[in-house]
């Protein structure tokens, strides 16, 4: 593949020397994980090394949690066109997706509307919602890369009884871009909400969720955003932070998180006064604070009215009191070092690397390696090519998945991944892979291609003596 100009040659590099894990291998498998940038390591490890030495429970370390939460969901915020008021903090894709899917109120009879190509992140949440008697509907949308055949599909298994779409922005199986505006449309036709997985978009390609139209849209910290573990983030609509009931409550989606309502027994153990919580403007009683009355999730006889119902020692009424923006869909158990790592991979991919750049840069390499893939004899590409973003996925005839995967990874340290139940090769391409290494990769593809397992020449294994 031609090399890029020397500016471009430059920023890559320097991209490059901030993903030591680049250096370990050619790394295909951001779809899975990407690799983590120095200056998130730094976060980690200072927070970690901070909290060995001074401890994690003073009021300054909650103080600092509360600073990192907020700057975190304004980078996240910054990367999906979005404000921070809209993005809730979690610890994956599949805690959104759980939470988009427990929003809504469901009643015996309703149904969901999914399609073909979703991961178990989507479908567990689903899974769970049979379990309580809502019927999923599966709309078979082939490879993903026809947008009239995908939306047709997804409209056949529309229902008056549907409450829900749920899709994802792009396939983790076959790559393919889904038309997820043109879905997020048809949902609301129908008067259901929309959830939109973003595992394999968020930090890929250009993601604005409000232009989508969707309701929901879950992201992960760990793949294209090169976080770390165990983060990821929820985007929600104004119409779902008004009306959506709430999934799931905790320290972290009540009005009473605040640096100064910190309660004698807070998430953190810190300080705090008994009753000296200090609401945000706007947070009781205003419209978008539908979960803590009425419809939005009354607790009891008389809990919902402030001030009546049951008193708790330092709480005040058993009430939901849920934050009127995407906060009261936040998660819990935060570990604090990530979510401040997260806040860092995501304002250096913003301010450093270049969103643009990445954009326009990752899904054009990818399209170049789905190119050379398919112009190799007994390579048979899956992706389909004029609709996808940074995935892809292959076979080779005459191996299967797993074979295949270990002689690249024997042969020249790719790290990729198969596609379950597909027997297929999946490669996640990044902005930030050299045309040097991919070329390497198609080339090493070749070589196994022109082979069979039995015929593949064997490296000459390390023998140690006397073993
Ligand atoms: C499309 C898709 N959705 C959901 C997930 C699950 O992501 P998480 O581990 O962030 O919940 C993945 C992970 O590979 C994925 O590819």
């Amino acid at each position: 593949m031609d090399r890029p100009d020397p500016d471009e040659q430059a920023r890559v590099d320097a991209a490059r020397a901030q993903l030591p894990a680049l250096e370990a291998s050619i790394y295909l498998n951001t779809g899975s994980s990407g690799p983590l940038p120095l200056t998130a390591d730094e976060a980690l490890r200072q927070l970690e090394d901070y909290e060995l030495r001074y401890g994690r429970a003073g009021h300054d370390a909650y103080e600092e949690l509360l600073a990192r939460m907020a700057e975190c969901r304004a980078a996240v915020a910054a990367v999906l066109h979005a404000s921070p008021d809209s993005v809730a903090l979690t610890r994956s894709t599949t805690d959104g997706l759980n939470a988009a899917a427990w929003s809504i109120d469901w009643r015996p009879g309703d149904e969901v509307v999914t399609t073909s190509l979703e991961h178990r992140g989507l479908l567990a949440p689903l899974a769970a919602l049979a379990e309580r008697g809502v019927a999923v509907r599966v709309a078979d949308v082939g490879d993903g890369g026809d947008a009239d055949a995908t939306l047709a599909a997804i409209e056949s298994e529309l229902s008056p009884r549907t409450r829900l779409v749920a899709a994802s922005h792009v396939s983790w199986i076959t790559g393919a871009v889904l038309p997820v505006a043109r879905i997020a449309a048809l949902a609301r036709g129908a008067g259901a909400w929309s959830a939109i997985d973003g595992a394999q978009s968020a930090g890929a390609i250009d993601v604005d969720p409000a232009a989508i139209g969707a309701d929901f849209y879950a992201i992960p910290a760990q793949k294209w955003m090169l976080g770390p573990e165990g983060m990821g983030a929820l985007w929600a609509s104004e119409r779902a932070i008004r009306d959506a009931r709430q999934p799931y409550a905790g320290w972290w989606t009540t009005d009473e998180a605040t640096a100064h309502g910190a309660p004698v027994d807070g998430p953190s153990g810190a300080g705090g006064s008994p009753g000296g919580r200090v609401d945000p403007p706007g947070a009781t009683g205003s419209p978008g604070a539908s979960g803590s009355s009425g419809a939005g999730g009354s607790l009891g006889a008389g809990t919902d009215r402030p001030g009546a119902g049951p008193h708790l020692a330092g709480h005040g009424p058993l009430a939901l009191r849920p934050w009127p923006d995407a906060r009261r869909f936040d998660t819990t158990g935060f570990h604090r070092p990530s979510v401040a790592a997260f806040g860092r991979s995501t304002g250096w991919l913003a301010m450093h690397v270049g969103l643009p750049w990445m954009y326009s840069r990752g899904p054009r390499l990818a399209g170049m390696v789905a190119d050379g893939l398919a112009s190799i004899p007994g390579v048979s590409v899956l992706t389909p090519r004029g609709s996808m973003a940074t995935l892809v996925t292959f076979r080779v005839a005459g191996w299967t998945a797993e074979e295949a995967l270990d002689a690249l990874q024997r042969r020249v340290f790719a790290i990729l991944r198969t596609v379950p139940g597909m027997d297929a090769l999946r490669a996640s391409v990044g902005w930030f892979n050299s045309e040097a290494e991919l070329d390497r990769f198609l080339e090493t593809v070749e070589e196994v291609a022109r082979h069979t397992p039995a015929t593949f020449p064997r490296r000459a294994e390390l023998t140690i003596l006397d073993q």
